[in-house]
């Protein structure tokens, strides 16, 4: 039996990992310690917190000695590390937030972790710190360049970017220097349920649904490699499963595609959904996918480009595939459709995080963004 520390348990990957450990490990004990940032969502864990099969603890990963409480209280074992600020576009008006939660939280939870689990120099057998990481530490890449494999250089382009690049370069030194006992995953945009309305598809989503334009930065043609965040659950299980202390593994969807392709595929995954279900168009009456004659891609609005904008991300999983076996389940056709779906059947968890900041988010990034 284990007993894991989920940081960042709350928010979206965080959340869905604490579904997927629950259900494939009912017999470890989990704990979740989440601020609850505006990003963070505490009905994400509703059910499993009514039913005390997981501990929350509310609480900042920067706070050290809540840390040591927690580690000591729950006799904690394996600590994964998905408490971040994760979004390119607030690390661009930002930094700084950037900064004290990726890089010090995380130095913070290192410190922590080796209070608790080395004792005169001698680590406690069977522990583990897993960093959760991002394929855009490396930078961005050519059309015709490889995809990204763990040799290649760190070469963070946005402030998010970088400060998830200093916090695994402490994870690594702290393994060289200290002898702690971690792995680490980096891995491409991950799409799924329960992700917050700011980043791209969820946004897309329920900006049809409420018939609000869909913002295209720039051109649209810049590409990314998208995984279905349950495959990504089951690519960490695997490291957290194996002997992997030491070890860096990329983790991608084998699935590049264009900002315009993805936004066109949910477009008309949409229509087909309306076309099929009248009783949609009644629940979303402002969606133009209900009404006759019109289609959600008639909501797309090129706007100003992101300033830094990464070009090109795709990661090579040769790596994971032969040492554990891992490849994604699922194709971007079957993960967008759940994905919609599931949106469609959780109107009351999208509209509830949709609160006056987030309108405030949205006024203020996308106000004044003409192409
Ligand atoms: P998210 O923004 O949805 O969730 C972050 C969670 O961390 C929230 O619950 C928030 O309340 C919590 N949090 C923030 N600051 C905190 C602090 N100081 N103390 C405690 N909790 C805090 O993020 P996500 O998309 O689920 O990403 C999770 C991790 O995965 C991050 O480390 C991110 O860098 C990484 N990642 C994300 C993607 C992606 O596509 N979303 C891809 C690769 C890697
Ligand atoms: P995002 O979901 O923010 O993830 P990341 O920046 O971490 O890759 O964005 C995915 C891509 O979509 C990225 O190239 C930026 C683009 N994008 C838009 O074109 N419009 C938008 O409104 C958003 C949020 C993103």
């Amino acid at each position: 039996m284990r007993s894991l520390l989920i940081t960042g348990g709350a928010g979206f990957i965080g959340g869905n990992f604490v579904h997927h450990w629950v259900r494939t490990h009912p017999e470890d004990r989990v704990v979740v310690l989440d601020a609850l940032t505006y990003a963070g969502n505490r009905a994400t864990l509703g059910p499993l917190e009514a039913s005390g099969r997981i501990a929350f603890v509310h609480g900042d990963v920067r706070d050290g000695p809540l840390v040591d409480t927690v580690l000591a209280d729950h006799d904690i074992d394996t600590l994964v590390h998905f408490a971040a600020e994760s979004h390119v576009d607030r690390s661009i008006l930002g930094p700084e937030a950037f900064v004290h939660t990726n890089v010090l939280g995380t130095q913070v939870l290192l410190d922590a972790s080796r209070r608790a689990w080395c004792k005169d120099g001698e680590w406690r057998p069977g522990v583990r710190f897993h960093q959760i990481s991002t394929d855009e530490v490396y930078g961005s890449l050519g059309q015709a360049d490889p995809p990204f494999t763990e040799r290649t250089p760190y070469a963070p382009n946005s402030p998010y970017a970088a400060s998830k690049a200093a916090a695994d370069h402490l994870v690594r030194a702290s393994v060289h220097t200290h002898g702690l006992p971690a792995s680490i995953t980096n891995c491409s945009n991950n799409y799924g349920p329960y992700q917050f309305p700011e980043k791209l598809i969820p946004l897309v989503i329920v900006n049809i649904l409420e018939g609000q334009s869909l913002p295209i930065y720039g051109d649209g043609l810049q590409i990314r490699d998208w995984l279905y965040v349950e495959d990504h659950c089951v690519a960490i299980e695997g490291v957290l499963c194996a002997d992997a202390v030491g070890s860096t593994y990329n983790v991608g969807g084998r699935a590049e595609r264009t900002n315009l392709e993805i936004v066109m595929s949910l477009c008309s995954l949409l229509d087909a959904r309306f076309e099929a279900d009248p009783t949609l168009a009644e629940r979303f009456p402002r969606c133009p996918s209900g009404r006759p004659g019109m289609k959600a891609a008639g909501l797309i609005q090129h706007v100003r480009d992101r300033p830094g904008h990464d070009r090109r991300y795709a990661m090579d999983g040769t790596r994971i595939a032969a040492a554990l076996g891992f490849s994604p389940s699922e194709t971007l056709d079957s993960g967008l459709a759940k994905t919609a779906d599931w949106y469609l059947s959780h109107e009351e968890w999208w509209r509830a995080v949709m609160d006056g900041s987030y309108r405030h988010w949205i006024a203020r990034q996308y106000g004044s963004r003409d192409a």
